[in-house]
């Protein structure tokens, strides 16, 4: 049998290694803590859940839904975005419900890119950016986010040609993995670069209810002219606690939407419409959860910065997302130091490398693992002992 290139030039998957590893721990019975994924732990929301098992009992949802979702969840959807960001979509023209953000983020590509184009993409950067860009026969061209640049890609950087050839430019904030956070001056200036070359542009959002100490991350399309230029990605899997019922939407330029909308009615059926009702109520019900979520995430931040900071591993403070950002040890490689950490004492990280090369010298830990093993998991790293340097860092 021979598999087709593009799937046989897919690059090699990193955490290959990292799972058999662990799963080589395990079966020794020795305890692994995993800072690993970005899944939240906590269970979707009781009243959501009754939405859904109330949904699922009504034959008419039994059948195929509509590509293009309900017409009350898209309207659901426009109400959520008037009320959150201010800012009015037509509920039929430019609001999308998806089988989840990824999904989406993965089809865009193919509405938008021809083989030989050319999409900015950041680095490091949800690896589905990249992968849906080269699926479609496109080129990515990496942005680099470091700490000089405050992990917002330098646009004033990108070659002339570059940018004239480039068909579309992806952004995401608050940030996976780096934790950091864009404000309103910076998609404005997005959206001007974005006409001055003609390009598209793919924000992708889901992380803007996961903010701490007050912080509400904006929106692309709270920026002037953003419609025009773009569309936002969004997801109901970090704000509601959904990632298993597999529910998000674009919202956005009528046009993206609509050749989106082309594009999936030809390849999936839609989203089982027990979760459309399930998100109807996500969006449109109480809104506690998201505060009382919010707090616990910031209070695991807390811990884990603090801890992460006292063994000398640099790590930022993030004011959104479900992720920390810390440097690895003078002498490692992120991979060298993820190994080691696993090694030494059971504890697993994710390599800065796997979301791209400018992830080299990071780690990510993710705060969505409970309590209990969040503190097993710091102590445990703080019997850490750095081999390079022989010595032994612990809490003090
Ligand atoms: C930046 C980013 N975009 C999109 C997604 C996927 O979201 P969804 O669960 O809606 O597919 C994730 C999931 O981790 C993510 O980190």
């Amino acid at each position: 049998m021979k598999v087709a290139r593009r799937v046989e030039n897919l690059p090699p998957y990193l955490f290959v290694e990292i799972s058999r590893k662990i799963a080589e721990k395990k079966s020794k019975g020795e305890e692994v803590i995993s800072f690993g994924i970005g899944d939240p732990d906590i269970p979707t929301p009781p009243h959501i859940i009754s939405r859904l098992c109330q949904a699922a009992q009504d034959p008419v949802n039994h059948r195929y839904p509509e590509s293009d979702g309900l017409p009350e969840l898209r309207r659901a959807i426009a109400d959520w975005y008037q009320k959150r960001f201010g800012v009015a979509f037509n509920p039929d023209t430019e609001v999308l419900p998806l089988i989840g953000a990824k999904e989406g983020i993965a089809h865009i590509a193919f509405c938008l890119i021809d083989p030989g184009d050319t999409a900015l993409v950041p680095d490091p950067g949800y690896p589905v950016y990249s992968i849906g860009t080269m699926l479609a026969g496109g080129r990515p061209y990496y942005l680099a986010l470091n700490e000089k640049n405050s992990y917002l890609p330098d646009l004033r950087s990108i070659p002339q040609h570059i940018a004239r050839s480039a068909r579309l430019l992806w952004l995401n904030y608050p940030n996976n993995p780096t934790g950091a956070v864009a404000e309103l001056d910076f998609f404005k200036r997005v959206v001007e670069f974005a006409r001055r070359y003609g390009m598209a542009v793919c924000h992708d959002g889901p992380y803007t209810e996961v903010a701490f100490d007050g912080y509400q991350p904006v929106s692309f399309m709270q920026a002037e002219g953003a419609r025009e230029v773009g569309v936002e990605f969004h997801s109901l899997s970090k704000s509601y606690n959904m990632t298993g019922w597999r529910i998000g939407m674009a919202v956005g330029n009528p046009v993206m939407i609509d050749a989106l909308k082309r594009l999936k009615s030809n390849m999936d059926s839609g989203i089982p419409q027990a979760i459309q009702y399930a998100a109807i109520e996500a969006l449109s019900g109480p809104q506690d959860c998201i505060p009382e979520h919010n707090a616990l995430y910031q209070r695991r931040r807390d811990l884990m910065v603090e801890g992460l900071n006292k063994i000398g591993l640099q790590a930022r403070l993030p004011k959104a997302s479900l992720y920390v950002w810390a440097r690895v040890p003078e002498g490692y490689t992120s991979v060298e130091f993820t190994t080691d950490l696993l090694e030494q004492v059971g504890v697993v990280v994710t390599p800065g490398t796997g979301y791209g090369r400018h992830g080299e010298g990071y780690i990510r830990l993710s705060l969505t693992i409970p309590d209990v093993s969040l503190v097993k998991g710091l102590s445990k790293l703080a019997g850490w002992r750095n081999k390079k340097l022989a010595t032994s860092l612990k809490f003090s």
